[in-house]
């Protein structure tokens, strides 16, 4: 189909700036993050300042064709807008057909081009599609001729920025109507994580007519503005240092037991998940669970809402007593020589990968914009809180080729 008779079949459909208008011109955004960026937490960010927030990816071929997964999965209510509802797929039909199923629901719905795990590989979805060209823009193209609302895309980026440049060039002519980049490679995950490379993420905004999020490298507030600034993009996007402090887009410096009270009171009003609860808890309280390790064991084996309230209760106590002992001042707060603030366990903050090389921090905090060529010592995939779909496929005992 031409464009032309694609505008024709719909004409009330928003594009590019107009979309993104729509939604209120998002400057904040919640990342799609498997397990961990469900509703109850999508309202908490809101709450603090997040403009727009994707859901966790959902297997199209399951979505379509399972009714339970639908129901243990995708969850939505009436504050919810807006919102864009993350699908990986290989199947342009069955992309069709599982994204049909949200539209009414949705503002947008994204393909998922950047998922770098081995399951990805194995049901070839993800990053490992950056190889199919044909493929991706089919599948794009798929949802940009036929599905009620917006197509929207989140790539990774290739070693070259002319490559990345052309990738997301062959992505906006397929139809999709805004690009996010994680200004990561394919092969930045675990252990090798470091830098997103904001330089490519600002040629591709440079090259293309569409509204561009830019993904990675935010760990406090003040960096939103510095990504904009490098990259010139509409809208920031966080996962990691959104799950360590859901309050990042407010600015304000909270205490991590207030956040999981709100965020527990929340999951009191709108069922969820209770392994995504422990998820959001172990994150929450990260630093502070190696001081209060008589807790850790309390936190791995409660089992339902009631249990986490207390444990929340318990760690709370323990929190206050601790920040009744403390001179901290949230009001002035240190800043290390690195760009790093200095927190007291109780209160949120990033989680740093780069703590035990101060060189590394050093370009982190202070050229961002560096190439990535500096392996991380990234702990957290070992707990499983990486770009990591694996944890999600092998609780739903997914099979690989099921996508
Ligand atoms: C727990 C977790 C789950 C994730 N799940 C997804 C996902 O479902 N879809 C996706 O496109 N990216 C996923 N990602 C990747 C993030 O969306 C994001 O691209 C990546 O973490 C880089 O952003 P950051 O530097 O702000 O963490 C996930 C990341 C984390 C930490």
């Amino acid at each position: 189909m031409t464009e032309d008779e694609i505008i024709a079949k719909f004409p009330a459909r928003l594009r590019g700036f107009d979309l993104y208008r729509k939604m209120g011109s998002p400057k904040n955004i919640v990342a799609p993050m498997v397990d961990q960026s469900e509703l109850a937490w999508r309202m908490l960010s809101r709450n603090y300042g997040a403009d727009l927030c994707y859901t966790p990816m959902f297997h199209a071929k399951l979505f379509a064709n399972e009714q339970k997964y639908r129901d243990e999965h995708w969850q939505t209510n009436e504050t919810e807008r807006p919102v864009i509802v993350q699908f990986c797929a290989n199947d342009p039909d069955v992309l069709l057909k599982a994204a049909s199923m949200v539209a009414g629901q949705a503002d947008a719905v994204d393909l998922n081009l950047g998922c770098p795990q081995h399951i990805a590989r194995r049901g070839h979805y993800g990053s490992f599609l950056m190889d199919e060209w044909d493929l991706v823009s089919r599948l794009i193209r798929k949802l940009h001729e036929n599905l009620e609302i917006p197509v929207t895309a989140k790539i990774r980026v290739f070693p070259e920025i002319e490559k990345t440049v052309e990738y997301a060039k062959m992505v906006e002519a397929a139809g999709a109507q805004i690009i996010t980049v994680h200004g990561r490679l394919r092969e930045q995950k675990g252990h090798k994580t470091g830098l997103a490379d904001w330089a490519k993420i600002k040629a591709v905004k440079d090259a293309v007519s569409v509204p561009v999020f830019a993904n990675g490298n935010i760990l406090y507030q003040e960096d939103i503005q510095r990504c904009i600034d490098a990259t010139n993009v509409e809208g920031v996007m966080s996962a990691e240092t959104n799950l360590y402090n859901p309050a990042l887009f407010s600015g304000k410096v909270l205490p991590t037991w207030q956040m999981a009270e709100e965020y527990l009171d929340i999951c009191n009003e709108v069922p969820t998940n209770i392994s995504y609860i422990r998820g959001h808890l172990f994150k929450l309280f990260r630093y502070s669970l190696p001081i209060h390790t008589d807790l850790r064991q309390k936190l791995v084996d409660v089992r339902d809402l009631d249990g986490y309230r207390q444990f929340v209760r318990d760690m709370k106590a323990q929190l206050i007593a601790d920040a009744e002992g403390s001179d901290f001042d949230p009001e002035a707060v240190v800043v290390d020589e690195f760009g790093y603030r200095k927190y007291p366990h109780w209160i949120c903050q990033p989680a740093l990968r780069f703590e035990h090389d101060k060189e590394h921090s050093k370009s982190k905090r202070l050229l961002n914009e560096a190439q990535a060529d500096v392996p991380a010592n990234d702990t957290e995939c070992a707990t499983g809180n990486c770009d990591d779909a694996d944890s999600e496929a092998k609780r739903q005992k997914t099979s690989p080729d099921s996508v």
